[in-house]
């Protein structure tokens, strides 16, 4: 294959990807570079970079793209993945995070884990002699953002100046790192939310700064359609995550002026595309017109997981030796 090289200072192995906050712009993009570069090649030509490499996903969750992209992603590369889920892998109830991570490096080359509460997650990784991958923890989903930039690079060709929107509870782990990822790249980030699902003022700051250097901006408006005009990006998520359930109701009340329908588009750029991680609920966060129209790229979004993952394990577990990466 013909990728180009990661630059020294691009070198990713052995590194843990928990929260694209960590990351500097460079990273990300030879990250981008090199999922970009792997799916033009198709499969065949990378399909032994991970020949002998077991993946181990943890998953305290529900998934569907995030668990079958990987197991893809790592069989279409030559290695093997192994998945567990209830009470075969209780992370920090059946044992220690630092326990199960320090034996679970013995295993395997790298762990996915998708976790309800982030700090298991980073006890887990602070302990692991391995490369730990964010899979979805309560504060971020990097994953998602990192094939989300993908999918707006593919549209736009550049996230420098994009202006995107997410509307609805702009608090969640998938507005978080979404932002960061625009920010970082030069992008225009706005929340539409009411103030109870606004992102904290920390949050807002962190963000500011991480657009520092690029040019990215982060803005919050109660007034969704003050958030709409002129955007490239309209994104949503599920209104109420997964183990808020109980929340369900009190959130759908309130966020019900955040909903993408076809009238949000009429504040857009003419080109506006709307996005959305999935699962999807029609007829709440967006309607069916919209996310089964023709400005909805959400299936390229969860066809990008996978080859962004490819580009992820490659980068984190190998140093390209032997290939020309
Ligand atoms: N978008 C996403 O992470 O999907 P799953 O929950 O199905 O993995």
């Amino acid at each position: 294959m013909t990728a180009t090289p990661l630059a020294p200072h691009e070198n990713l192995q052995g590194r843990h990807f928990l929260d694209l906050g960590e990351f500097q712009q460079a990273e990300l993009r030879a990250l981008v570079r090199l999922a970009r570069e792997l799916k033009s090649e198709g499969a065949a030509s990378a399909s032994a970079l991970l020949r002998g490499r077991t993946l181990a996903l943890l998953f305290e969750k529900p998934s569907l793209r995030t668990r079958v992209s990987f197991e893809v992603a790592v069989s279409s590369l030559g290695g093997q993945a192994l998945f567990a889920t209830g009470s075969e892998m209780l992370v920090g109830t059946r044992e220690t995070p630092e326990d199960a991570a320090r034996v679970l490096s013995r295993y395997v080359d790298a762990v996915v884990v998708r976790t309800h509460e982030h700090e298991p997650l980073e006890r887990f990784a602070a302990a692991a002699g391995v490369p730990v991958i964010n899979g979805l923890s309560a504060l971020y989903h990097p994953c998602q953002a990192f094939a989300d930039v993908l999918t707006m690079e593919e549209r736009f060709g550049s996230l420098e100046g994009l202006r995107v929107v997410y509307l609805g509870d702009a608090r969640n782990n998938v507005a978080t790192s979404l932002a960061q990822a625009v920010v970082m790249l030069g992008g225009s980030m706005r929340f539409a939310s009411p103030l109870s699902h606004r992102p904290s003022e920390a949050t807002l700051e962190r963000l500011a700064k991480l657009g520092a250097s690029s040019g990215g901006r982060v803005r919050a408006f109660t007034d969704p359609v003050r958030a709409l005009r002129g955007a490239d990006v309209v994104y949503t998520d599920v209104w109420t995550s997964m183990g808020e359930e109980h929340l369900h109701e009190r959130n759908a009340a309130m966020l019900l002026p955040y909903a993408v329908t076809e009238r949000s588009f009429t504040y857009t750029a003419p080109h506006a595309v709307f996005m959305h991680c999935l699962p999807a609920h029609r007829g709440q966060e967006v309607a069916a017109a919209v996310i089964d129209g023709t400005r909805s790229l959400v299936f390229d979004q969860a066809e990008n997981r996978l080859h962004a993952q490819r580009a992820l394990l490659v980068a984190l577990i190998t140093d390209g030796k032997g290939t020309s990466l």
